[in-house]
């Protein structure tokens, strides 16, 4: 163990718990079970950006107040903007007084904290920035113990990667002549992780010539979120779920990741994603990856990553020639939300009046296995959708046999389990249920469970978690690089043909504020099914 840097042991010593008397000191003990024990410097590329200033410095804070970061820790923030590290700790204090992520503002906190944040003002693609910086990262291993470990995150435009990955290569920032073995150097890889399977592929290859595969954490922050991690906790630490979680008892699945904003100011970045890029290459085939997985035997990064991948080995190709029977696409025009006019999406900032970016995707999958032959999984993901909803409805089979005697008020609708994964995060599942009274009549009655009733806390933040297991060296919540290549080649043929038809696109097909296209609608009813909004 190195020595103890005292400001940040001070800023330990004022952590503040949300728990007091005998449930404080259990909370302490296992907070410090999850602090890393090995110090390190996290440095960030891009730290003058919007990622940096509105997810990683605010989950950094509230990893200090609850006394989780490693005992010798450093930020070191680097970007082309003109700043220094004073400016740069005043811009965070705003973003991080104001954040919605950080329950309470502590000022006492905030002042142990603020001496670990540094900044050097650098171009990505020049030398200069490199060399200062393996300067700054020697001087941080005196003034602030941080061991010889780093930490480096691109939080950039994925067009700078390459660049960024290169020269930390160049400049010895990786492995240098002095290195121990015990040291290391770790890199988070934002997502979009490639445009498509060509430069994913391309992109693993120059990271590799750099960094060994263990050592790259290509991050997906769905799989930080509390709700995600339990569809692993929910599958497999209840044994009643098993036997039923096949294609006997399950009728579909329906994952929705809706979204009433729209693109905001990201209109230059999303002109050149659109929602598949966006939403399905990552957070909604992962969820389909913890929702299809065969049940891991160990609770391992290999073991976990290795069966999410198979889910994605076993999703049948998409068959470019009936892409209609299969998915959909929309683009948002003008409408109304919550009362008020909004503009179309060629109307936003940044956005081509003629774009044909989609800003909605509907999509069929089939997974040719044992466990899911035959049982869809329709995914969809829309911008200036009426409300912001994120969930998974899986849909069991109807019963084989009604033996109650058909009235007016039978409803015997099939079972469905909902995972909520946000908001209101929760699991409920509905349940056929006689109704009081004369006479065997049945209704739809709902099981709930809810976080903010069981627990009465607000999860940590799907980067708190994330950061601090990139810190602990653990990286079964990060993507590896077989299964970003495999996501990619399943979308390859709906991205080719929308992409070569851009110009037959009968775009806005939904006003902002509707559930999507009309033909999203008949995607589901074509198959005698309907999407649940909620
Ligand atoms: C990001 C996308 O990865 O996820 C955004 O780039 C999207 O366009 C966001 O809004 C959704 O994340 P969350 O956690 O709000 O569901």
């Amino acid at each position: 163990m190195l020595p103890m840097d005292t400001s940040t042991e001070d800023q330990i010593a004022a952590a503040p718990h949300a728990v007091t008397g005998e449930a404080e000191s259990s909370a302490t003990a296992a907070a410090s079970l999850l602090r890393p024990e090995q110090h390190c410097a996290f440095v960030i590329f891009g730290a003058s950006g919007d990622l940096t200033s509105r997810k990683l410095i605010p989950a950094l804070y509230n990893l200090a107040c609850q006394n989780l970061l490693p005992r010798g820790f450093a930020v070191i923030g680097f970007a082309v903007t003109e700043m220094d590290d004073e400016s740069f700790r005043n811009h965070l204090r705003e973003w991080v007084m104001n954040s919605p992520e950080v329950i309470v503002f502590r000022t006492d906190i905030w002042e142990n904290f603020e001496p670990l944040l540094h900044y050097i003002t650098a171009d990505f693609e020049k030398p200069e920035g490199f060399k200062k910086l393996g300067k700054r990262l020697e001087e941080m291993d005196k003034d602030h113990q941080c061991g010889g470990n780093r930490l480096y995150y691109t939080a950039t435009l994925p067009a700078f990667y390459n660049a960024i990955v290169e020269n930390l290569g160049k400049y010895g920032l990786v492995r240098h002549a002095s290195k121990t073995e015990d040291e290391w150097a770790r890199i988070i890889i934002e997502k979009p992780f490639g445009q498509d399977l060509t430069t994913a592929r391309q992109l693993n290859e120059s990271i590799h010539e750099v960094f060994h595969e263990e050592e790259i954490y290509r991050i997906d922050h769905y799989l930080g979120k509390e709700t995600v991690q339990n569809i692993i906790a929910f599958r497999f630490a209840n044994s009643i779920m098993e036997p039923i979680w096949n294609r006997y008892y399950i009728d579909h699945v329906q994952i929705t990741a809706a979204e009433s904003l729209g693109v905001e100011h990201r209109g230059k970045y999303y002109e050149n994603a659109g929602t598949l890029r966006d939403m399905f290459q990552n957070h909604l085939f992962q969820l389909v990856a913890l929702v299809a997985m065969e049940p891991p035997v160990r609770n391992d990064s290999q073991s976990v990553r290795d069966h999410k991948a198979d889910v994605m080995k076993a999703i049948l190709p998409i068959d470019p020639e009936n892409l209609g029977d299969v998915a959909v696409r929309g683009q948002y025009g003008p409408g109304t939300m919550m009362g008020a006019a909004v503009p179309g999406y060629r109307q936003e900032a940044d956005v081509a009046p003629n774009s044909a970016t989609e800003t909605y995707a509907a999509l069929k999958l089939m997974i040719d296995n044992w466990r899911w032959a035959d049982v869809p999984f329709y995914l969809r993901s829309g911008k200036r959708l009426p409300k912001k909803l994120t969930e998974i409805v899986v849909q069991f089979k109807r019963i084989p046999h009604m033996f109650f005697q058909a009235s007016t008020q039978d409803h015997i609708e099939p079972n469905q389990l909902t995972i909520r994964v946000q908001p209101d995060e929760g699991i409920s599942l509905k349940l056929g249920a006689k109704l009081p009274g004369p006479g065997m009549n049945i209704s739809q009655v709902q099981m709930n469970f809810s976080y903010s009733q069981a627990y009465g806390t607000l999860p940590a933040t799907a980067y708190e978690t994330l950061l601090l297991d990139a810190m602990h060296g653990d990286p079964t919540l990060f993507n590896r690089s077989d299964a970003v290549e495999l996501a990619w080649q399943v979308l390859e043929p709906l991205l080719d043909t929308w992409s070569a038809t851009r110009n037959y696109t009968n775009f806005p097909n939904y006003p902002a504020g509707t559930w999507g296209p009309p033909a999203a609608d008949a995607l589901m009813t074509r198959d005698g099914r309907a999407w649940k909004n909620g």
